[in-house]
């Protein structure tokens, strides 16, 4: 089901992908026949993030938010040789079902996870050399991971953050929104209009998936 779109558009949308190999397919099906539930990324959240991925060719990747190593797998697909991505989990049931998938794909020497929660690892990453960053992990803490994924991304890099819309209640009236999410609803709102008048970024919000930010980082200039 879709989270913000028509369901016959996201169903449709998603028909005419084409079909996904080895273990991305197998963690797909297990989802599908519900014998599990894990969290990953929506089909046409994964087509985007391989259009940019091809466009751009990254050699380093950065991703918040591990889970099963779904997104991770798929990103590693459209590295350049070479390549390396590092990817942050602090939920050991994700840690050891990531590792395994990585490991199935044989992709042990170029997907590092990084085990513990990204509060306590971002501000001790020291390469600030990530062509590209996919953020995926705490909605709440978007806005706090920003400043790192600004000062981590290289110039001309690109951040790619999911689920910024959280089902649509992020664009409605904070009254048609339960209180128990409002902390999270304005955390992502800040979140939102921080990137939009960022002076060194370039940043569009798409309304597919769960809402789709991509940020380009244009490095010290400022934008007119
Ligand atoms: C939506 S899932 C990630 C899905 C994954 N990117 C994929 O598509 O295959 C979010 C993951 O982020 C992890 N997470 C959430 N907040 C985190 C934090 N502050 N530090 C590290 N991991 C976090 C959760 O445990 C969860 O496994």
């Amino acid at each position: 089901m879709s989270e913000i779109n028509y369901d016959y558009i996201a169903q449709y949308i998603r028909a005419i992908r084409p079909e996904s190999q080895g273990i991305l397919k197998e963690i797909e099906l297990k989802l599908a026949n519900n014998e599990e539930s894990w969290p990953i990324i929506k089909p046409e959240v994964a087509s985007f993030l391989q259009v940019l991925l091809s466009l751009q060719k990254p050699y380093k990747i950065l991703e918040i938010g591990t889970a099963v190593g779904y997104s991770s797998i798929l990103m590693s697909q459209y590295l350049q040789p070479g390549g390396k991505i590092i990817t942050i989990e602090r939920f050991d049931l994700m840690q050891r079902q990531a590792k395994s998938n990585i490991k199935k794909a044989n992709l042990q020497d170029t997907i590092t996870i990084l085990e513990g929660n990204a509060s306590d690892i971002l501000p001790n990453l020291e390469d600030k050399d990530f062509d590209f960053i996919f953020m995926d992990c705490a909605k709440g803490q978007y806005i706090n991971f920003l400043p790192h994924c600004i000062r981590l991304l290289k110039d001309d890099g690109i951040l790619v953050t999911d689920n910024v819309l959280h089902k649509g209640a992020v664009a409605k009236s904070k009254y048609l929104v339960p209180r128990r999410q409002r902390t999270t609803h304005t955390r992502l709102r800040e979140f939102l209009y921080e990137i939009n008048h960022h002076p060194q970024l370039i940043s569009a919000v798409l309304p597919f998936g769960d809402g789709l930010a991509v940020s380009h980082k244009i490095g010290g200039k400022n934008i007119e």
